[in-house]
This record gives C-alpha cells, sequence and structure tokens, in this order.
C-alpha cells in the first residue's frame, strides 16, 4: 500500500510512520504544514527510507493537496493533521476552525475527487481514515459524584464536546461520516482517549512535568488534580491505526483505550516516583508540586471502551500504564536535545489557555 499520512510529523502521525516503516512493506508519504508542534526530528529513524516521502503542505490548500494525490495515488489516507492541544484552543481558536474544521473539508474534497478519477477495484479498496479524538463525548460521570459501575464511552456514544479543541474534532468527525453516507466516500473514523509517549510535544501533561520536575520548577496541578484521563501508550495506539486503515470496515466507527484510568495527579505522583528512583536528589520530585486554578470548562473524566477493536480487530494494547510511563520517562532522559529542539525559543512551557 501507499498510505497518504496528514500530520506524520507531529506526535502520533510520527509513531504511526515508524510503526509502518519498520513493520511493513508499505509506502508513506508525509504532509505536514510543520506547525510547532510538527517535527521532522520525530522521523529521523525513517528519513532516508525508500519507502518514505515528506511534502510540506498545508491541509488548507487545496490546490497543493490536488497535486500531491495526483502525483504519488496513494491507496488510502490516514488523516492525522489537526491543531490538538486544548488550553491553546482556549487561548485561540481560529487555527482549530481553520485547520480541523476547513482543512478536514479540504482533504475530503481533494481526497473524493482523486478517488473518482480511480477504476473500480481501487476504488473499492481506497480507505480514508480520520483519527479523531475520546473528547468529542464530552465528560463522564466521575466516581465522586456516582457510586456504582462507571459508564465507559462506547462507539454509540452522543457527542457533546466541551473545548474548542474538541467541538472542532466533533465537526471535523461529523464531515467525515457525511461525505460517507452523501457521496458513498470509503471513511472510517477512530476515537482514541489520551496518548503518552516519546517525540510528545513539552506542552501536554507528561512531557511537561518530567522536563519541569528535571529542571527542578513547579509542577502546575490544575484544580485538584482529579480529573481522570484513560492512557495508551503513543505505539500501541500506532498498531491500532495501522490495524483499522489494513482491516477495519468502511463506515464504522471503532474506539481505541489504553484500560488506564488515572487522575492526574496519579500520573504526576507516579512520574515523580520514577524520578526519584531514576535520577536521586536531595528531595522529593513530589515536593515541586503545586495547584493551579483549572482549565475553564474542564472536562472531569474520560474511559474509553474498547472491546470492539479487541473483538473485530484482535487488538490489545502491549503496554500497562506503569511500563509504558518508564519507557516514556526513560526516553526524554535520553533525547533532551530533541526536547530543546522542538521548543526553539518560542515556547518556554509557560501556562496558556487562562481566561
Ligand atoms: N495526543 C492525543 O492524546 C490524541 C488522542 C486522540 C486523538 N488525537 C488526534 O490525533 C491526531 C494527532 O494528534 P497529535 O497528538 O499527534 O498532534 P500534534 O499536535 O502532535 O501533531 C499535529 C501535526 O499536524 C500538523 N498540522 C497542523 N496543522 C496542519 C495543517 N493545517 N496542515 C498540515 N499539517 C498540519 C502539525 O505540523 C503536526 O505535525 C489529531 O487529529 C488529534 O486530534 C490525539
Amino acid at each position: 500500500m501507499k498510505i497518504l499520512i496528514t500530520g506524520g510529523a507531529g506526535f502520533i502521525g510520527s509513531a504511526v510512520i515508524r510503526h509502518i516503516v519498520e513493520n511493513t512493506k508499505d509506502s508513506v508519504i508525509n504532509l505536514d504544514k510543520l506547525t510547532y508542534a510538527g517535527n521532522l526530528e520525530s522521523l529521523k529513524l525513517v528519513e532516508n527510507d525508500s519507502r518514505y516521502i515528506f511534502e510540506q503542505v498545508d491541509i488548507c490548500n487545496r490546490a497543493e493537496l490536488d497535486r500531491v494525490f495526483n502525483s504519488h495515488k496513494p491507496n488510502a489516507v490516514m488523516h492525522l493533521a489537526a491543531e490538538s492541544h486544548v488550553d491553546r484552543s482556549i487561548t485561540g481558536p481560529a487555527e482549530f476552525i481553520q485547520t480541523n474544521i476547513v482543512g478536514t473539508y479540504n482533504l475530503l474534497e481533494a481526497a473524493r475527487e482523486y478517488w473518482n478519477t480511480l477504476n473500480d477495484d481501487d476504488k473499492k479498496s481506497f480507505r480514508f481514515h480520520h483519527i479523531s479524538t475520546d473528547e468529542v463525548y464530552g465528560d463522564l460521570p466521575h466516581p465522586d459524584e456516582q457510586e456504582g459501575e462507571l459508564p465507559l464511552f462506547t462507539e454509540g456514544t452522543s457527542y457533546a464536546p466541551s473545548s474548542p479543541y474538541s467541538a472542532s474534532k466533533a465537526s471535523s468527525d461529523h464531515l467525515v461520516r457525511a461525505w460517507l453516507r452523501t457521496y458513498g466516500f470509503p471513511t472510517i473514523v477512530t476515537n482514541c482517549s489520551n496518548n503518552y509517549g516519546p517525540y510528545h510535544f513539552p506542552e501536554k501533561l507528561i512531557p511537561l512535568v518530567i522536563l519541569n520536575a528535571l529542571e527542578g520548577k513547579d509542577l502546575p496541578i490544575y484544580g485538584k488534580g482529579d480529573q481522570i484521563r484513560d492512557w495508551l501508550y503513543v505505539e500501541d495506539h500506532a498498531r491500532a491505526l495501522y490495524k483499522v486503515v489494513t482491516e477495519g470496515v468502511v463506515g464504522e466507527t471503532y474506539n481505541i483505550g489504553g484500560h488506564n484510568e488515572k487522575q492526574n495527579i496519579e500520573v504526576v505522583q507516579t512520574i515523580c516516583s520514577i524520578l526519584d528512583t531514576l535520577v536521586p536528589k536531595a528531595t522529593k520530585y513530589a515536593d515541586q508540586i503545586t495547584y493551579v486554578t483549572d482549565r475553564p470548562g474542564h472536562d472531569r473524566r474520560y474511559a474509553i471502551d474498547s472491546s470492539k477493536m479487541s473483538k473485530e480487530l484482535n487488538w490489545e494494547p502491549v503496554e500497562t500504564f506503569e511500563t509504558g510511563l518508564r519507557k516514556t520517562i526513560e526516553w526524554y532522559l535520553s533525547n533532551q536535545q530533541w526536547c530543546k529542539n522542538v521548543q526553539d525559543g518560542s515556547y518556554q512551557r509557560e501556562r496558556l489557555g487562562e481566561l
């Protein structure tokens, strides 16, 4: 297969590309605008492989998208390009509307026009895989609000996004499903929980806490830190996405999660205790924890029922939270230069998204 991957220089996209180049015979075209979140350094392991091509293109540029489709003639699209940080979406929603909604519309139209030129067999086997988030579902009851067994997000859960980010992703999911229903365009959607792992831009909780801890800075916890997320190691997500694009059924939605519900404060405390053993110092890293005002509109709990992925596509995460987190911390300890390069003077791990 020849797979066009948008957002391939980002955190998850680069993991998908490394996975495909290292474990399959497929070719990859990485289409990425290279925003602050896109870094070609994350692709050093594959950049010289003959099955890897990079195109610096904005998904809002229709003419450039047409050129890429017509010159590379992909068999599938995996669409990951997006503005992805909730706090940035609170400070400046415009880019989120532009890339996540208008950009997805442009990509759907460019892909559909190209698909219409294919012969019947190629048309039938073509896939447009849209990669989305569990945040489109809004939040779930928290254990301090409800007793007993708590509900999980399933593929049938209604959409109720809370942030400009999740609302823009929800809009893009709706466009993708409408293109299937109206035009018969062969789409598949996946909605995944919070990812963590190597090459994660240091604005997100886990890398931010690791790097701040090592530099002796405060470890800011939003509100009480009792928000619950379901954490998935990024390489488990990359394997799941490849399974979906190669074996998933057109028109279906698949929820992907890690069976790892953790409160944010637990995540931060676990990072601190792993650092206490790997990089000991006179004081405990947990002493650097500080509590700051909560994020506006902060969802309290996310949790995914990924039984459909397990039953229909035989996918299960390999990493537990403990093994994945230790690998992640070890990666950041050995790759501090990557962290310095990607921050590039433009972002110093300052707080974003305050009203
Ligand atoms: N990170 C998570 O925990 C998570 C969880 C579930 C779903 N997702 C979804 O997975 C996808 C990838 O997430 P990520 O964490 O890797 O994001 P990221 O922010 O690390 O990477 C996004 C990539 O998209 C590129 N990009 C942004 N705007 C573009 C544009 N207009 N044209 C072309 N490229 C553009 C950036 O340069 C970057 O390389 C997103 O769609 C996100 O909504 C993320």
